[in-house]
């Protein structure tokens, strides 16, 4: 595709002005408008990005410093997403509004025959994830999904050591999630069954495509179990801890949190309180899962990890060795910002024929950069790809699909305490 690219946003929230920003970044001048059923966040994320305000709203996906134009505040704002692809002309969208809503937009896209940068999870129903797959499948024009683990260089290392037969064949996985950032899921809109389905298709989705990713191999059943533990309960569902007569005595606070931990507070609109009534997702499960070949994986994710226990990644174990991979080795945040001060992410190698003190370590720094670096790296994928060249770390829309379909048998395993097979129309 050579024609200039014009872009648009649904759902310009933390992600979407994230990658707007960010797409200005590279092409300057390139968005050309954006919808939202409210354009606060946009408005607030913008200012911050402008110097007049905070950044504590632009979330994971926040650029690296540069100048952004003024103007940008300025692009056409439309509360209707299908008014603003009939006025604007408009040839590539990114689609970040709510999970629920994300079939609709596709189908929205998909008529007006645009380019697509959807937000993971491709949808949060079994029958939206197979629209979504429908329309998209054989789509003509560019549509990638933004996993936002895979395009990090501690990412690439190790898929690169696992494809190239470093450990030998793959023989099973082991993955954990502890997440040390995981009151803030039941802060948000994120918080109910109906806006995310699940915190398997909310998050657990990245490290299954991560896993999926690495190994290339299809999955054929999963089992599994999840339960809530910490988090909901039966407090008022607009409470926040601003007002809360608990403010100064509950360990969740964010005023505790700040006197007792050092953590900076989090912003207004992540103040509410963990423990409200409308709170019905799990906040832990365990997974089974079966690939072809009878290559086994384990995956676990919790929500409440402590802030020094974070910990995401695991081993791979092959027929010569064992790949572990620690997303989150060091690091550490600023006092006021939040922002990462400090973050390596590591790989250890153990061969079976090396000699006892022998292995290969690598540690690849991400300080200052989210998701491990791999935002910048994806959004350069996704320009090549518009520009008609090939990027391998991008998401296509079948690994969307099978990912948010394993999310969502394991969803229906804990529901029905049955092992799931896939049947995966791939
Ligand atoms: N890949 C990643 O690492 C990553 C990280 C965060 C969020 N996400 C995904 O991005 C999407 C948005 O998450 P977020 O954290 O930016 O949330 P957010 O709340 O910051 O932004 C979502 C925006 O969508 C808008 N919206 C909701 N329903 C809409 C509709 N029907 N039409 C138009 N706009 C609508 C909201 O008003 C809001 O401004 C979700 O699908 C989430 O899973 C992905």
């Amino acid at each position: 595709m050579t024609e200039k690219l014009k872009i648009a946003c649904i759902g310009a929230g933390s992600a979407g002005t994230g990658h707007m920003v960010r797409m200005e970044k590279y092409l300057p001048g390139s968005c050309v408008a954006f919808s939202d059923v409210d354009r606060s966040k946009f408005d607030k994320i913008v200012a911050g990005y402008l110097g007049e305000g905070n950044m504590a709203l632009a979330g994971d996906l926040k650029s690296e410093p540069f100048e952004l134009s003024r103007s940008f505040r300025d692009l056409p704002y439309y509360p209707n997403p299908a008014e603003m692809l009939q006025r604007e002309d408009i040839n590539t969208v990114i689609i970040a509004s709510y999970c629920s809503h994300h079939a609709e937009a596709v189908a929205l896209c998909v008529r007006h025959g645009v380019n697509i940068l959807l937000e993971k999870p491709i949808a949060i129903t079994e029958a939206d994830v197979c629209k979504v797959w429908t329309l998209l499948r054989d789509y003509q024009k560019v549509a990638t999904v933004n996993f936002s683990l895979r395009g990090s260089p501690v990412a690439e290392s190790a898929r690169r050591h696992i494809r190239n037969g470093d450990i030998g064949r793959i023989v099973s996985v082991q993955f954990v999630n502890n997440v040390h950032y995981g009151d803030i899921y039941f802060r948000a809109w994120m918080r109910t069954r109906k806006n995310v389905g699940s915190l398997l298709l909310q998050k657990g989705t990245h490290d299954l495509d991560l896993i999926n990713y690495f190994i290339g191999l299809k999955p054929e059943a999963v089992a599994a179990f999840g339960s809530r533990q910490v988090y909901g309960g039966d407090m008022p569902d607009d409470l926040t801890c601003d007002v809360c007569d608990r403010k100064m005595t509950c360990t969740m606070s964010i005023y505790r949190r700040k006197l007792d931990a050092g953590k900076p507070l989090l912003p207004p609109e992540l103040r509410r309180c963990v423990y409200a009534r409308e709170i019905d997702i799990d906040d832990n499960q365990v997974l089974a899962i079966k690939y072809e070949g009878g290559v086994t994986a384990s995956y676990s994710q919790t929500f409440n990890a402590p802030f020094s226990g974070g910990q995401r990644g695991g081993y791979f174990i092959g027929t010569e060795g064992i790949l572990e991979l620690r997303l989150y080795g060091e690091f550490e945040e600023h006092p006021t910002t939040g922002a990462y001060v400090k973050g390596t992410s590591t790989i250890r190698i153990t061969r079976f024929n090396d000699k006892p003190g022998s292995s290969l370590f690598e540690t690849h720094d991400w300080a200052d950069v989210g998701h491990m670096g791999s935002s910048e790296y994806l959004a350069e994928g996704f320009l090549k790809l518009l520009q008609g060249g090939e990027s391998s770390i991008n998401a296509n829309v079948r690994d969307g699909y099978i990912s948010a379909m394993m999310c969502l048998a394991a969803d229906r395993s804990i529901e029905t305490g049955q092992t799931v097979k896939l049947n995966l129309d791939i």
